[in-house]
């Protein structure tokens, strides 16, 4: 009976720490294996992306950390050294001057210590007084707790600041009685207040109630819970990767985190919802000295407010670069291929193209473009101009690789009088109103736009497009990625996104569509950065010399393309892979 009643404990424990491993999983699936030794690969090799931030092999998922220091940009990544599939993370790391061509460092955090030795997960970068860096970023604990550590670079002098090293006070923020210890993560760049004291938000839940603790320190050594939170909201479960900055109430330029607040500005709070895998941003006035975030109120507080991006686009984080002045955006560009083929694959994840935002002239939103840098890539280029898109059909444009390319185009569309009637349920439903008026549904003004990434038959194809409802008194504007024949393979996961742009539609009728296209990612940037949608998609002929651009035209409305160019994109250097 001994032995038997001993491996009895022996499951029971196994069972145990099972449990605990998923209680434990951020909202990430977790695999027995880490499947790197995959089958044989049914995805083309052809399908990686090329000019989107990536390392040779495995598993990646959020930016952490991103800065700049000395001249040189720092990223550092959530990573899977093992395999293609979440787990045994740490923090590679990389460094650039152009935010476009990087190199791969060794991981700059990894599990050493009791208070991270079951994982290193996310976290970002401050600059301290005398310039020097510190990242605070969540380890999950001997006993799996989740507790934040902070990081010091072991050389100040080395330009790269490759090793880093983890004091023995660690760690610097555990979780207080009473909360919840699976549930308490991502802590944020801190921001310096009146007083000399150091502040930063912790994610966090309680119950269904999603929270970002305030903690305050005068030394980044010694930190103390704030009573309050700096603001929570219910039913929106937990809060990964929260964000915390202000922008400027005029003009593009970026604000350091800790600018102090005058009435010229703002301040975002973003988190990261783990029940829906989507993020959502409000806007909204930090009063300093009572540490109080309060959102304006202009946009919901929940699953249903603004998003940075509408698609594949999670765990992001900003940083101010001084170097331009401006605010940067990173984003993970999560998968939306099977688990199989990412264990075949041998790779899984990608970052967005860096964004600089700032605040939208009217004030209800941010703004987004891809950082300057990125035309740096551009080479072979065609324009089409003063084209008129056949009505019910649509033109190819030719002479360009298009499986890589940046597409900017402005459409010119009259006869709106045609546009179909809005129905007011659709309002907090542009998703499902894209799934159910998709490319190919005939419409009044609109669906118009570009397919991509297509079959010279377009039985393959991903659409990116508008369509223009009449509501009451203004027209009601969707922008829409239609991904559901983007592939032959079938079980595939094809989502269509959308969004209202929240614009008026201009007299000149003039609407414009920027779209960055890497073989298995589409980003799109609609009117000028007002609306963003980013896909990963994976053709099966679509691949290479094979994939096509075209301009399509599906509604009654004339649509004449004003002007398009479409550059090639070529190929930085890319973490040596
Ligand atoms: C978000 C997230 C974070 C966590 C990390 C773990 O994708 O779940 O909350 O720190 O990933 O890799």
């Amino acid at each position: 009976m001994g032995p038997r009643r001993g491996a009895g404990w022996v499951l029971a424990l196994l069972a145990l720490a099972h449990w605990w491993a998923v209680a434990m999983e951020a909202s990430h699936a977790v695999y027995e294996s880490p499947r790197s030794a995959p089958p044989a690969a049914t995805v083309s090799s052809e399908l990686r992306t090329r000019y989107h931030f990536r390392p040779p092999r495995n598993w990646i998922n959020d930016p952490n950390g991103p800065m700049y220091y000395n001249g040189v940009y720092h990223l550092f990544y959530q990573y899977n050294p093992n395999g293609s599939v979440w787990g045994h993370i740490i923090w590679a790391h990389s460094v650039s001057t152009d935010l476009i061509n990087w190199e791969a460092l060794e991981p700059a955090i990894y599990p050493t210590i009791p208070s991270d030795i079951n994982g290193c997960w996310s976290g970002s970068a401050t600059i301290l007084p005398g310039n020097r860096p510190v990242i605070m970023y969540t380890g999950i604990d001997s006993q799996n707790r989740q507790v934040q550590n902070v990081a010091y670079p072991k050389n100040l002098s080395d330009p790269y600041l490759r090793e880093w090293v983890k004091p023995e006070y660690n760690p610097v923020i555990a979780p207080g009685s009473g909360m919840d210890a699976s549930a308490f993560r991502d802590p944020t760049t801190a921001w310096l207040g009146g007083g000399g004291h150091w502040k930063l938000v912790v994610g966090s839940k309680w119950n269904k109630k999603g929270e970002a603790i305030l903690y305050r320190s005068r030394d980044f050594v010694r930190w103390i819970k704030a009573k309050h939170s700096l603001h929570a909201a219910r039913d929106t479960g937990m809060w990964e990767c929260p964000d915390f900055y202000p922008v400027a109430l005029r003009g593009q330029r970026g604000l350091d985190t800790s600018a102090a607040g005058g009435s010229d500005v703002k301040h975002i709070l973003k988190v990261s919802l783990a029940l829906t895998r989507y993020e959502y941003y409000t806007i909204g006035t930090y009063d300093h000295v009572k540490d109080k975030y309060v959102p304006d109120g202009t946009s919901p507080d929940d699953h249903t407010g603004l998003r940075y991006d509408y698609g594949n686009f999670y765990a992001s984080k900003t940083f101010f670069d001084p170097k331009k002045n401006r605010r940067i955006l990173w984003g993970w560009a999560n998968e939306s291929d099977t688990v199989d083929d990412d264990g075949a694959k041998g790779w899984a994840g990608i970052q967005a193209i860096p964004r600089t935002i700032w605040l939208s002239r009217n004030g209800r939103q941010l703004m987004q473009w891809p950082i300057e840098e990125l035309e740096s890539l551009r080479s072979k280029h065609i324009v089409v101009q003063n084209t008129q898109v056949p009505r019910g059909g649509f033109l190819e444009v030719q002479g360009i690789d298009s499986s890589q390319v940046d597409v900017e185009v402005t459409f010119e569309v009259t006869g709106l009088e045609k546009a179909e009637a809005f129905d007011p349920s659709w309002t907090t439903n542009a998703e499902a109103l894209c799934g159910q008026k998709r490319a190919n549904v005939r419409g009044g003004a609109g669906p118009f736009g570009l397919h991509v990434l297509a079959s010279a038959n377009m039985e393959e194809r991903t659409s990116v497009f508008f369509r223009i409802f009449k509501a009451q008194t203004k027209y009601k504007f969707l922008m829409c990625h239609d991904p559901t024949r983007s592939t032959l393979r079938p079980n595939m996961y094809k989502p269509t996104f959308a969004s209202f742009v929240d614009v008026d539609i201009p007299e000149s009728g003039k609407i414009s569509l920027r779209s960055l296209i890497d073989h298995s990612v589409v980003e799109s940037f609609g009117v000028g950065g007002t609306t963003c949608i980013t896909s990963r998609v994976y053709p099966s002929t679509a691949i290479g010399r094979n994939a096509h651009l075209f301009v399509f035209n599906n509604g009654l409305a004339n649509v004449k393309v004003s002007k398009l160019k479409a550059w090639e994109m070529k190929r930085p250097f890319m973490n040596g892979a």
